[in-house]
């Protein structure tokens, strides 16, 4: 009986971490998976943050090419550095 309710606890204690970790590493959208696995192969990854939206469309219309990006990853990648995905 003892262990039964022990066993709940610890089922119920699992349970609450897993919710949490699953709130705090919220799963990371197409463009920033291509922006961190396409961008910091030659250079270290830029701060989305560090640019505007127009400045972002000229990095990534020069980088076209050099980071052979397709026209779908470099409009995703695009989307994530102007924050427009959320
Ligand atoms: C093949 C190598 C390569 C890859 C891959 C690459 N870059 Fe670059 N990047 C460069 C080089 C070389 C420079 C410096 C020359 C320049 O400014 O164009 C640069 C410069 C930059 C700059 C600063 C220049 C500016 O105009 O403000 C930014 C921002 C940047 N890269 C973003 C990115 C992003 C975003 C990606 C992913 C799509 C990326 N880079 C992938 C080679 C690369």
């Amino acid at each position: 009986m003892r262990k039964a309710i022990i066993f709940g606890l610890v089922v119920a204690a699992l349970f609450l971490i897993a919710c949490t970790t699953q709130i705090n590493s919220r799963p990371l959208s197409e463009g920033e998976k291509l922006f961190r696995s396409k961008c910091a192969s030659c250079h270290r990854l830029p701060d989305p943050v560090s640019r505007d939206a127009k400045q972002w469309e000229d990095v990534l219309a020069k980088h076209e090419k050099r980071a052979r990006l397709t026209p779908e990853a470099k409009r995703l990648i695009l989307t994530h550095l102007q924050g427009a995905e959320n």
